[in-house]
């Protein structure tokens, strides 16, 4: 039986699906495909898993270069979303398969590529989902792990998963700047690649393609104005564009090598 979180990503996501994939309120996911596939180089060879891959945004971007994809989800309404697009696109190589991250249905060393984007902050522990994903990697292959990253400072990074937490309640913590490449070092891989890159993003978007109430979505946006006015730091370096909120997140994307 699913847990109170699980019950919380469920509803979240199926709520997201509808969204999830339009260009004008989430081009922050598809914007960077290109250069999130340039730093993966994927082989032909590759035989790839998309961990909470949700929608399969990255597995439709690398399927044309790699030999198999299979994206893995929990919230069967994203994965329908990925079946109606992909078929639109014409994809006919990628699976998508409904399951948990923390207990994947796959065999050791079943895939060459193994990915997850925006995943880790909806895990109160990443520890099991990492464990799954390394032990599905064949020697040789490569983990790559892309999240948003906290402010270094405590307090500030609270403020960041309260306005998360708002904005999706089953947002738990962003992870810290660095502590991806610790934790897959401790899982005895080598990190090769750790990039930083900081979106800017106007928040109207944002909180209309999580389908926000609107009491939270209200709460969010007094939260960046007092910043404005000169009240706490969120972290979210808000600022105004032609009247409009925008705010700042910092992504990191770190890739390692299983020896
Ligand atoms: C923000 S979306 C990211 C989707 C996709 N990775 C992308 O970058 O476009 C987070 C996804 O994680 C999935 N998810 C959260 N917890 C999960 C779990 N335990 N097992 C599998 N999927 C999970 C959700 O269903 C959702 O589709």
């Amino acid at each position: 039986m699913p847990g109170e979180h699980e019950t919380r990503i469920e509803a979240a996501f199926t709520k997201q699906s509808a969204t999830f994939e339009q260009e004008a309120l989430n081009v922050a996911f598809t914007s960077g495909l290109p250069w999130l596939i340039g730093l993966i180089e994927p082989d032909p060879a590759d035989r790839v898993l998309d961990v909470a891959g949700g929608t399969g945004l990255v597995a439709r971007a690398l399927a044309p270069s790699v030999t198999r994809v299979t994206v893995l989800d929990a919230t069967e309404a994203m994965l329908a979303t990925g079946r109606q697009q992909a078929a639109a696109e014409g994809r006919t190589d990628v699976e998508f398969v409904h399951g948990d991250a923390m207990a994947l249905p796959f065999p050791e060393a079943a895939f060459s590529l193994v990915v997850t984007r925006f995943s880790l902050h909806h895990f109160a522990d990443p520890a099991p989902m990492l464990d799954e994903m390394v032990r599905v990697t064949s020697a040789g292959g490569r983990l790559v792990v892309k999240d948003l990253v906290s402010d270094a400072d405590l307090q500030v990074a609270a403020r960041q998963d309260e306005i998360e937490r708002l904005r999706d309640d089953s947002h738990v913590s962003m992870p810290t700047a660095g502590i991806v490449r610790t934790w897959l070092e401790q899982h005895g891989l080598e990190a090769t690649r750790v990039e930083q890159k900081v979106i800017d993003r106007p928040l109207e978007p944002w909180l209309e393609q999580s389908v926000t109430p609107a009491d939270r979505a209200g709460a969010v946006r007094a939260l960046l104005r007092a910043e404005l006015d000169g009240g706490d730091v969120t972290g979210m370096r808000p600022h105004l564009e032609d009247g409009e909120l925008w705010f700042h997140q910092t992504w990191e994307t770190t890739v390692a090598r299983r020896p």
